[in-house]
């Protein structure tokens, strides 16, 4: 047999990994399956984005290598987006780097903050690229229990001194992924000056900050004085703008921390088709106006799911950003066997909280991605669900 790397080993598996083929299976058995599993919404993609690739795609000059250079105009569309929309000024040459989606910036980031050995804080639950990243670069992963009792928040000062002395690196995502708690600006404030202190780095992971409801406006880290020393926050245009396929995102911050990155990508990929990027660049441009509509949307859908949810005993708290509504299960019932169940008896796809990490536990997420009356339809199967058991 081959012998596969330690780090392979050491990878939890991919909580999405087996979901798609079970899928096909009940489908080529006819069933009705409604999947409220993966962030990844049903709404068609900006048109200017469609016209923008279409346009591109024709110039012969796009389809050249990007190197990690990319689009100049995305790179100045990107830093224009974030002055406009959070007040935070950044050289799009320097200070900003494009990706191809933002997952692959994250776990590239622990390669060129970590050694061997060194701790990165992972929120448990979270996102899997934060623990799988760490665990790829041979750094040490923490897992950070977040809980309802704290507000879902990570607090660094409860981390025990023998860690925080190897601590390198901190993964924080607000709104978050998949509580879909948020972080108030004192809690970011405490947390940047605990970094400064102890030289730790945020990989402040922001995809869902324009996925927000009821007057709430999620901030950049870089509101925060100071942030720009420890911090490189992570902007994506899958959520916002529905266009999880289309790879493309980007990470900004000190430019000392955003060349570190360019490095290890330098080595590992080649960058973003730059009609993509040129059509990320025409989004950007004119972002509130297509944000607007799909933000209304997702309201409408989460103010549809929450009263489904509750008339079939489910207890889930109203969510105030990101596409998700992460629901408690009763005591005792494993968020795994109750995804099983929900697939194979009700055809509903949702994720076990479990495969977000040992901390998601007890609950299971649904994502808004199909339309109300789906939604609610998924509600009343999953309520059957909960009572067989
Ligand atoms: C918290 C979080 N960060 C990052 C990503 C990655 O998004 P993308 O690589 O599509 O930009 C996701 C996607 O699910 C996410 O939930």
């Amino acid at each position: 047999m081959t012998k596969l790397s330690r780090r392979l080993s050491a990878l939890p598996s991919y909580p999405m990994g087996e979901i798609p083929s079970i899928k096909r299976r009940l489908v080529q058995q006819g069933v009705d399956v409604i999947d409220v599993g993966a962030g990844d919404a049903d709404f068609p993609p900006p048109e200017a984005a469609i016209d923008a690739l279409a346009r591109a795609a024709a110039d012969p000059a796009m389809s050249r290598y990007p190197f990690q250079l990319g689009l100049p105009a995305f790179r100045e569309a990107a830093a224009a987006y974030m002055q406009r929309r959070f007040g935070v000024a950044c050289d799009p040459f320097a200070e900003l780097h494009p990706l191809l989606g933002s997952k692959e910036g994250i776990a590239h980031l622990a390669m060129a903050v970590l050694d061997r050995g060194d701790v990165a804080i992972v929120p448990d639950p979270g996102y899997p690229v934060y623990h799988g990243g760490t665990v790829l670069a041979q750094g040490e992963p923490h897992l950070y229990p977040i809980t309802p009792r704290s507000d879902f928040l990570v607090e660094l000062d409860a981390v025990p001194a023998d860690v925080l002395k190897r601590t390198r690196l901190v993964y924080l995502n607000y709104p978050n992924n998949p509580t879909a708690a948020i972080a108030p600006r004192d809690y970011l404030e405490r947390t940047v000056a605990f970094c400064r202190r102890h030289d730790i780095v945020i990989a402040y992971d922001n995809p869902y900050c324009e996925i927000t409801f009821d007057g709430y406006v999620a901030p950049s880290i870089f509101e925060i004085p100071g942030a720009r020393d420890v911090a490189v926050e992570f902007h994506s245009l899958s959520k916002s703008f529905c266009m999880t396929g289309w790879r493309l995102g980007w990470a900004v911050g000190r430019s000392e921390l955003v060349t570190a990155l360019s490095r290890v990508k330098s080595y590992v990929d080649t960058g973003a088709f730059l009609a993509v990027q040129a059509a990320g660049a025409a989004v950007l441009h004119d972002a509130a106006a297509h944000l607007a509509p799909y933000v209304a949307q997702f309201k409408e859908r989460r103010d549809a799911m929450l009263p489904a949810l509750r008339a079939q005993g489910f207890e889930p708290e109203t969510p105030r950003a990101t596409m998700y509504i992460w629901v408690p299960l009763p005591e005792g019932l494993p968020s795994a066997a109750f995804q099983r169940r929900a697939l194979e008896e009700a055809g509903v796809v949702v994720m076990p909280g479990s495969g977000f990490g040992a901390g998601g536990e007890g609950f299971f997420r649904v994502a808004l991605t199909v339309a109300t009356p789906r939604l609610v339809e998924g509600a009343a199967r999953l309520g059957k669900v909960l009572a067989a058991v």
